[in-house]
């Protein structure tokens, strides 16, 4: 059975080279699966037009700012705040799928210890946050979301000041239809990845890779490689030729049923996370340490891992073609018991869409 796309859906995802034994949970690979577009039918659409009511437009997602809840387009920070200025940020991501957060308290915890990194404070508690991000997607009606808690340094309230302790520290929140950062097209046929040979990634004593961040010179200018050159996206090595991670995800290989991965140099995924705890759970074994990129064009598979759509197959990295140009086995195995832990709810916490105040 050959794939079948049809726009935004995708039915009768079949990955060949796969494990397929039709019993999978993965939307990726169910027939009668929703969109993939990241959205489904949202509350705000379901309810009854109320002819009194302005018309807000609230599908493409929502923001809370500055104590309110706003359409994603209003939501605006000024010039002077140095998060714009200064790429100062800490932030994190975590996404909604079929009504419930996953993982949520791992990106609250990882968010936080960003901000006390970095000397960031706020007035907003760790539950009144969890409570916006339940906010955003209930406003949103989204059930298939990218949300986003972004904590800026802000702006001086000194005017003139060079010193990082006399800005506001701002937290502000939103929630966006899903977002692939692997799309469900590249990974069904297998994502084919460059390494970059003109960039290296940041030092990780220069800038920090365990605290998420927005430095992405090094990854901007490595995806400008590898789209001129045809790439889906591009993986960094450090100054010592290991491989570190790509913009938005990090990355494993497969060799001799061992699944590998880098110790330093990248963020601690949350789905990285997942992955190693899955590998876990299916008898997979795991190392975690230096990967020289010798080493990752010699392995049996490649994938990468990501909130944006959790494991996401490599086919390729440069001229390297891994399983026959398809998904592999193995990665499809760890792909598929993902989304089972969603279906089963494993460290899903149900949104509360009541209407937020
Ligand atoms: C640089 C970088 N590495 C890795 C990841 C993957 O982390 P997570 O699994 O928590 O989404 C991200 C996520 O956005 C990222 O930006």
């Amino acid at each position: 059975m050959g794939a079948v796309f049809s726009g935004a859906y995708l039915s009768g995802a079949d990955f060949s080279g796969a494990d397929l034994d039709g019993a999978s949970p993965s939307p990726e690979r169910d027939d009668n699966y929703k969109a993939l577009d990241g959205r489904s039918p949202s509350i705000a659409e379901k309810k009854m037009p109320d002819a009194t009511e302005p018309k807000i437009d609230w599908s493409k997602g929502a923001a809370w700012m500055d104590g309110r809840y706003m359409p994603i387009s209003d939501a605006k920070i000024g010039v002077l705040d140095w998060g714009f200025i200064h790429s100062d940020v800490s932030y994190d991501v975590v996404h909604v799928w079929d009504g419930a957060f996953f993982r949520l308290n791992d990106h609250l915890d990882r968010f936080r210890e960003g901000m006390a990194a970095q000397h960031m404070a706020v007035s907003q508690s760790r539950e009144e946050m969890s409570e916006i991000l339940h906010g955003c997607v209930a406003q949103s009606g989204l059930r298939e979301s990218y949300v986003a808690m972004v904590c800026t340094r802000g702006e001086l309230s000194v005017p003139g000041s060079r010193d990082p302790r006399d800005c506001e520290n701002r937290f502000f929140a939103y929630a966006l239809p899903f977002i692939w950062v692997i799309t469900p097209e590249a990974a069904q046929r297998g994502a084919r990845m460059l390494i970059s040979k003109s960039t290296r990634r940041i030092p990780s004593d220069s800038v920090d890779p365990t605290i998420k961040n927005y430095h992405w010179g090094d990854f901007t200018r490595g995806l400008f490689e590898a789209k001129e050159a045809g790439f889906d996206s591009v993986i960094l090595l450090d100054h010592a030729g290991n491989v570190t991670e790509g913009p938005g995800f990090n990355v494993f290989c497969i060799k001799d049923g061992r699944v590998i991965t880098p110790d330093a140099g990248h963020l601690m995924g949350v789905s990285r996370r997942t992955v190693l705890e899955m590998a876990e759970e299916l008898g997979m074994p795991v190392e975690v340490r230096p990967v020289p990129v010798a080493e990752f064009y010699e392995a049996d598979e490649v994938f990468l891992s990501t909130t944006g759509g959790g494991v996401r197959p490599v086919a390729q990295v440069d001229d390297r073609i891994y399983s026959n140009g398809a998904p592999g086995v193995q990665t499809m195995r760890l792909h598929d018991h993902y989304w089972r832990w969603h279906a089963e709810g494993r460290y899903c916490e149900p949104v509360r869409y009541h209407c937020p105040d």
